[in-house]
């Protein structure tokens, strides 16, 4: 970590310009924001994917969830939603009441000051005078950076977690995806080696920009991208790839595909983000998965999906062993209370509980 590179110390427009590689640095300081994906380690995760799941086990007994809830008791977050939410939004105050955290929240814009003219800025600024963590979710990308900041010239700088930021970055589902492969993983190599597919509304899916980035930082996988062409993966993605060395295939043929797949990553159309219904058009027929596809993928194959989902995986397979995307929710709970508890520095009063204790699994 570059202890000199500090929020407080650069411009907007200088920070703004920055590549997203070279952003994180600037928000491991005191307090540390959660914006981007590209701010994790490989470390990092790990870290937080243990953490998880000692909080997911002390949590099962009572006098564990007692201990747990003493544990930010002190402290209370704000939840900003300025767009719809139920399992990010649900998750997070989870989360918060696991840790004895209280929360306040806005979650539509009409009930707050915004209608009488007030800007975002300005309610983000009052929220921070009451809570010590804003986790906000904003239809404008980068708007949750563009807070950070602004905490950073305040005299009460809080932590801000980005839980979705327009149709660029949601890093803390990313985070959550990857504990989910990490599991699934767990005796079978882990994630290394492996071989992720995407499939559905790659262009506006902020969760699979966020997620194929921390793929980067495994060795040896692949990713496919599996489109329609108008829905495909950006450019700036692959750029990013490339970069990272990270092999990938883009492609139109899920079929293809399908038998090779480790995990299965599906995702709905984005159509919030039509300029003029133009996605209703597109055929997404042979983007979708179903009961009929299970003889085809390997016996170990997950499939995933963020949720909420339409008709791209069939109701017929929700209890099939490979679909574990009720799994993958639920872990959401767990991941983002370990990120809450070490964002306030508090990881280690678990760590030390776990070691006391040592909770069965
Ligand atoms: C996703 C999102 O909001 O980006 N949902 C979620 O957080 N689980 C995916 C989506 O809306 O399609």
């Amino acid at each position: 970590m570059d202890t000199d590179k500090k929020l407080s110390g650069i411009s907007w427009q200088d920070f703004k310009a920055l590549p997203l590689t070279e952003k994180g640095a600037y928000f491991d300081g005191t307090p540390p924001h959660t914006l981007i994906a590209q701010q994790f380690s490989r470390k990092k995760i790990r870290d937080l994917c243990a953490l998880a799941t000692r909080i997911k086990r002390i949590n099962k007994r009572r006098e564990g969830a007692n201990f747990l809830k003493t544990l930010l008791c002190d402290k209370r977050a704000m939840l900003y939603f300025a767009q719809p939410s139920s399992r990010t939004y649900l998750s997070f105050n989870a989360a918060c009441q696991i840790l004895g955290l209280d929360t306040m929240d806005v979650r539509d814009s009409s009930t707050s000051s915004e209608v009488k003219g007030e800007s975002p800025e300005d309610s983000v600024r009052t929220f921070s005078s009451y809570a010590d963590m804003i986790i906000m979710r904003h239809p404008k990308g980068g708007f949750a950076e563009r807070v950070a900041w602004m905490m950073a010239h305040t005299k009460r700088e809080i932590p801000i977690l980005n839980a979705g930021s327009g149709a660029d970055q949601h890093p803390t589902q990313a985070l959550l995806d990857i504990y989910t492969l990490k599991r699934s993983f767990e005796k079978i190599g882990g994630v290394d080696g492996k071989n992720i597919v995407f499939v559905g509304d790659l262009a506006r899916g902020r969760t699979v920009r966020s997620l194929a980035w921390l793929l980067t930082l495994y060795d040896d996988v692949t990713l496919y991208f599996v489109a329609p062409e108008s829905l495909q993966i950006g450019r700036d993605i692959l750029d990013l790839l490339d970069a990272a060395g990270t092999r990938y295939v883009v492609t139109d043929d899920f079929a293809a595909v399908m038998p090779d797949a480790d995990a299965i990553y599906m995702t709905r159309i984005q159509d919030e983000w039509d300029l003029r219904g133009e996605s209703s058009s597109i055929d997404t027929s042979s983007f979708r998965i179903g009961a009929e596809h299970m003889a085809v993928i390997k016996d170990s194959a997950v499939i995933m999906h963020p949720l909420p989902r339409r008709q791209e995986i069939s109701t017929e397979i929700d209890n099939d062993p490979h679909a574990v995307y009720w799994r993958q929710m639920r872990n959401g709970m767990w991941i983002r209370a370990a990120l809450i508890l070490t964002t306030f520095g508090r990881q280690d009063e678990v760590n030390q509980y776990y070691d006391d204790y040592k909770p069965e699994p």
